[in-house]
């Protein structure tokens, strides 16, 4: 992915700069028979037939087979497709099939790491959706199978192939902003679907849905539609806030910053405080993490939207904005030298006077620049139809036919998964999660 340069200038004053999306197949061109890829999808909820029909999008790309736990599914990912397709609840039936290229792994989140695996033992590529783990220990195995078996592994945490943040990335390496030594991200909702309270389709039962499958290394309870449909809620299946929301978040700092790392510390405060409705997921989560030289705030709550979503990334001589992944503005800190105002105010007041006159002495040269900061802030956006989905899918779809590197590896996938577990470790067991390297492991 390379960054376009600006493309068109757009408004003067406001220093709007529209970004030329650079795509991996930019111009849909006849594929040839021998370049055809043939996929299936296993899990074809909500995610699963978005992916699917991303994929579908791509010039030469064909969808041969689903599997998913619940009949509705089986049913949605063919009308998705738009064809008859091979289906069945048993996902390992499709990876025994010889003509299937790769697999798009958008299960539960307790599922992610199994399916990846067995995947690439079985010879395929994979795009799997974010957070990529469920367990801290599941990274290392994901990454050792991708590596034995020299399989091509996506995680699907599109912001990190989306332009804007390639952009900000540019802009930190340019050095504009300074000493970075703060980031703030969160990204808040208040609506009961933006809290998974998401309804349970008439027909689910234990006779449309596998229920034993679906808990997998889960603990053994007895059929329960709720946990199945809202299972982001419940720490057996998923992450809650940290695995849904900040993966995201983090997605976009670790590109912006170029961290490589998981965090050294991190320390989670929050609470179950409007939707106890069951679940044992917090509705709002507030955490600090701590990178060599800069401290990372993040915060998702579900209980108010005032603030929407955004990141800001903090320089010593300025100031990065998102707002949402669309856009990114630059603001300068004003930091030409000033005179001491504030300290002197003790001072007599002969010496005060002789001070700023000196000072201005010693300051003669005119202000940096006449500009206002607001003048000389840039806002970098990616056109209204920009589809960060479809240029991370396309990413992985050139690395399956090319055997370049996928721009979200399990390398990088596992960094910010890591952190998301480090945020519910501390989170649940009310102590500061430190990340031993050596040990590959959180430890308090
Ligand atoms: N990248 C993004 O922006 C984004 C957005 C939404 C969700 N996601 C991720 O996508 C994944 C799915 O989320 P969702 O909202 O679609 O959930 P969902 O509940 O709508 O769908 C999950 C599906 O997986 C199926 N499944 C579970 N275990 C399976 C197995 N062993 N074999 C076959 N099918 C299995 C279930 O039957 C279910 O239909 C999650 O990891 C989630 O975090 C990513």
């Amino acid at each position: 992915m390379r960054v376009g340069a600006g493309a068109a200038a757009i408004g003067s004053a406001a220093k709007v700069t529209l970004l030329e999306p650079v795509r991996a197949m930019a111009s849909p061109r006849p594929v040839p028979p021998s370049d055809r890829l043939r996929f299936a999808s296993i899990g074809t909820g909500v995610r699963g037939c978005n992916d699917l029909s991303t994929a579908l999008r791509a010039p030469g790309v064909e969808m041969v087979a689903v599997s998913d736990l619940y009949d509705g599914r089986l049913i949605a990912a063919q009308e998705e497709a738009g064809k008859k397709l091979d289906t069945t609840k048993d996902y390992r039936r499709i990876l025994d099939r010889k003509d299937i290229d790769f697999v798009i792994v958008a299960t539960m989140d307790h599922w992610h790491a199994k399916i990846v695996e067995d995947a690439c033992a079985a010879g395929k590529d994979v795009y799997c959706e974010k957070p990529m783990t469920h367990k801290v220990s599941e990274g290392f195995q994901i990454i050792d199978a991708m590596r034995k078996y020299n399989r091509r592994v996506q995680v699907g945490s599109q912001r990190r192939s989306n332009v804007v943040f390639a952009k900000a990335r540019e802009i930190v390496e340019s050095g504009a902003l300074g000493q970075i030594t703060a980031v703030d991200g969160w990204m808040d909702r208040n609506d009961p679907s933006g809290a998974w309270v998401y309804p349970v389709p008439p027909d689910a039962s234990p006779q449309t849905i596998d229920w034993e499958r679906f808990l997998g290394d889960a603990p053994k309870i007895p059929f329960n539609a709720k946990r199945f449909f809202r299972w982001r809620g419940y720490s057996d299946y998923g992450e809650g806030l940290p695995g849904d929301l900040y993966v995201h978040i983090l997605t976009g700092i670790y590109t912006v910053l170029g961290l490589q790392t998981p965090p050294q510390k991190a320390v989670a405060s929050g609470g179950l405080y409007h939707y106890k409705d069951g679940r044992d997921e917090p509705d709002m989560i507030s955490t600090l993490y701590s990178f060599p030289g800069i401290t990372v705030s993040v915060r998702c709550n579900l209980n108010n939207d005032s603030q929407g979503s955004g990141t800001r990334v903090y320089g010593t001589k300025g100031t990065l904005s998102f707002d949402s992944e669309t856009s990114v503005t630059f603001v300068p800190q004003d930091t030409r030298p000033q005179p001491e105002g504030y300290s002197v105010i003790g001072w007599p007041k002969k010496l005060r006077e002789e001070y700023w006159a000196n000072w201005k002495k010693e300051h003669p040269a005119p202000p940096l620049s006449s500009l206002t900061a607001v003048e000389q802030s840039q806002t970098f956006r990616v056109p209204d139809d920009y589809d960060e989905d479809l240029v991370h899918m396309e990413n992985f779809l050139t690395a399956v036919r090319t055997r370049s590197a996928c721009n979200e590896d399990p390398v990088f996938g596992n960094w910010t998964a890591i952190a998301c577990h480090m945020a519910n470790h501390s989170y649940f067991n009310k102590a500061e999660a430190v990340w031993d390297e050596q040990a590959k492991t959180i430890r308090m």
